[in-house]
């Protein structure tokens, strides 16, 4: 993806200067302005990559805690974050009507459009889950099913984006390894890149015991070591395949 960037940059820069020798009238000079600032802007993202977090919790606290916590942690670092929490928010599952294959849109209206948006945009994608009956949550499996009007799109819209995942359990052992298998299965079956955190403790991403409580998450200093180790990885994906 950045390689085609800076394909179309370099293309861009060919087609200023040209401008810039041959235009003279001022019509052209407002067209060659306004063309520079949308240049100036595509430069900027390109250079700024841009990771978008979804928190599946139907409310805000354990999990966004966690997600707030990992994207303030890349911000620092210089990437461009945006969350997405489902909290009041309103994601109804996919009705396989097959509206999307023949329009290439959803037919549902609903808050969606604002995860169709920053997928898009996004280089980098967190999915960050409550554990609910021992996997990923409601909210998370209706998202993953209603992506497929972003194929319908485009094939290849999430292909080549890297992925990870945080599961939050209100059990020690409630189930973490079985969320992370789907959000890792979604990645993969969409052609997203999986980060691990490496074999000790962060085997399958960031896990946390929350004993359902946002004072308990602060304390599982497990939990924030495997974020910890998920992150460096994610952001070395980054670095290396974006
Ligand atoms: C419907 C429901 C099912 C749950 N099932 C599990 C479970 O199977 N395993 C587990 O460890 N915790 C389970 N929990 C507890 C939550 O994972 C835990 O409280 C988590 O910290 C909630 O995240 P939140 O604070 O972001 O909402 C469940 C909670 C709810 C509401």
């Amino acid at each position: 993806m950045r390689v085609v960037n800076l394909t179309i940059i370099v293309i861009n820069l060919i087609v200023i200067v040209l401008a810039e020798n041959i235009i003279v009238t001022t019509r052209y000079y407002i067209f060659t302005t306004i063309y520079k600032v949308s240049f100036l802007i595509s430069v900027l993202q390109t250079i700024f990559m841009k990771v978008f977090g979804i928190c599946a919790s139907p409310r805000n606290n354990t999990t966004e805690y966690v997600l707030k916590n990992a994207l303030n942690q890349l911000e620092a670092d210089g990437f461009d974050c945006d969350i997405f929490t489902c909290q009041a928010k309103t994601i109804r599952p996919c009705m396989h009507c097959d509206y999307c294959l023949e329009n290439k849109k959803c037919i549902i209206e609903d808050d969606m459009v604002d995860v169709y948006k920053n997928l898009q945009e996004a280089d980098g994608i967190i999915l960050a889950t409550p554990v609910q009956s021992g996997g990923i949550s409601s909210n998370m499996s209706a998202i993953m099913d209603r992506t497929r009007a972003l194929e319908a799109i485009d094939y290849n819209l999430l292909r080549g984006k890297i992925g990870m995942s945080i599961a939050v359990g209100g059990d020690r052992t409630g189930g973490q390894d079985f969320a992370h298998l789907k959000n890792v299965t979604y990645f993969m079956i969409h052609g997203i890149i999986p980060v691990s955190g490496g074999p000790f403790g962060s085997n399958l991403g960031a896990s946390f015991w929350s004993n359902d409580s946002l004072e308990d998450i602060k304390k599982d200093s497990y939990g924030w070591e495997s974020l910890n180790r998920t992150l460096i990885e994610f952001e070395n994906f980054l670095n290396k395949y974006i």
